[in-house]
């Protein structure tokens, strides 16, 4: 008697696959331009892709800080180190990632607990989609305005979460600047509960950034016209060496009181790209109403972000969370964290000087005082190279 599953004697299905109609999808930039560049076997080759540090031979770079970390956690070898976490996440690990963002200590300051709910997510991409389909369900905003450029995957997001997008021109390509006066007349155009998405701090892929007191009108503007500004924190600290400094656009906003999020990666300033350590934080009004404040237990907007979290993967991976919270939450490796950042740091800034230099010995046409201005970002090596 013949096996029903004998492979054998399986006949082709002429039937069209239901898949067939998919529809096709453009490769990813970052990542293809990352494949051709680790099957190119030339000597000098370079990697325009996907944007991480590496050190002078070329190699990824584990922070000393974060060695450490490891070795801690795993000399601790905790009992429940391989248990779920909830579904909002390691609860220390966001109090100290919210202290990062907003400097204080969310433990005892009123403030925080007020007015700010924190969720782990898959790193800043995760933090960026949960955050888009909170507000795509629950406030319907008419229109996301994205900056022209910006990271790629912005616009994956806000699309998979069905928000309709309008680009505001951030930079002006002529003057190699952020185009202050184009973004601040595309936004007064926007409606109330537009979400207009802003790089807190190294734009990527421009590497510039608005001055303080460009960021002051952009505040002052979002509070008037009633929009949610959406901050993406991927560079904190990498940028400028100082994470109090990178972080002060969203600390100038906070103080403001206006409604907005915040997507924080850890992905550049720990180097821990592929652990996937990230929160979102919702920053709402202060609430007399105990279910609608913010980051209690039994708050709305938390029970909100939980659920859609439980229904799309339960909770955040807690490895690289471990070695984030074992960092920030001793002052020792804190200290060396700083530390770690302004190797990195320093090393841009180094690498943005010597390619001025060897531009300008070489009589390159064109101006390049940019290249000095502009923090991390590959968009200067595109310029060189087109
Ligand atoms: C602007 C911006 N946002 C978010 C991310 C997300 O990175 P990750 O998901 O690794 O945290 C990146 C990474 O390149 C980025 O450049």
């Amino acid at each position: 008697m013949g096996s029903i599953s004998d492979p054998s004697k399986l006949k082709p299905n002429p039937r069209l696959s239901l898949f067939s109609t998919l529809p096709p999808i453009p490769a990813d930039e970052p990542f293809s331009v990352n494949g051709a560049y680790l099957s190119d076997t030339h000597p000098q080759k370079v990697n325009l892709g996907i944007g991480v540090y590496r050190t002078s031979t070329g190699n990824p770079w584990p922070l000393n800080v974060v060695e450490e970390a490891e070795s801690r956690i795993y000399d601790a070898r905790n009992k429940d180190r391989h248990e779920y976490l909830s579904i909002q996440g390691d609860r220390e690990f966001l109090n100290l990632a919210s202290d990062l963002v907003f400097g204080f200590d969310s433990t005892t300051s009123p403030q925080i607990r007020d007015r700010v709910t924190s969720v782990q997510t898959v790193s800043g991409t995760g933090a960026n989609r949960l955050g888009a389909e909170l507000l795509s369900r629950h406030i319907r905003p008419k229109t996301v305005w994205i900056p022209n450029p910006t990271w790629a995957n912005h616009h994956t997001i806000w699309d998979l979460a069905g928000v309709p997008e309008k680009s505001y021109p951030y930079y002006d390509a002529q003057k190699k600047k952020f185009n202050y006066i184009g973004t601040m007349e595309s936004l007064s155009k926007a409606q109330k509960n537009d979400v207009v998405i802003l790089h807190a701090c190294a734009h990527n892929p421009t590497g510039a950034d608005p001055t303080p007191t460009q960021w002051e009108s952009i505040a002052r503007l979002c509070a008037e016209r009633g929009l949610i500004p959406f901050f993406d924190l991927a560079y904190q600290g990498f940028a400028s060496g100082d994470a109090a400094q990178d972080a002060w656009a969203i600390r100038h906003f906070f103080g403001l009181e206006l409604e907005f999020c915040v997507a924080q990666s850890f992905s550049k300033n720990f180097g821990l790209y592929g652990q996937r350590v990230g929160a979102l934080h919702v920053v709402s009004f202060p609430s007399l109403d105990k279910n609608t404040a913010a980051g209690g237990v039994g708050g709305d907007i938390l029970a909100n972000l939980c659920h859609l979290v439980r229904g799309e993967y339960s909770m955040a991976p807690r490895g690289g969370a471990e070695i984030v919270r074992t960092v920030l939450g001793d002052a020792e490796l804190r200290g060396r964290w700083y530390e770690d950042l302004g190797v990195m740091s320093t090393r841009i800034q180094d690498m943005r000087r010597a390619l001025y230099g060897e531009l300008v010995r070489l009589g390159t046409p064109g101006s390049w005082e940019h290249v000095l201005d502009q923090v991390c970002s590959a968009l200067i090596l595109r310029d060189i190279v087109s």
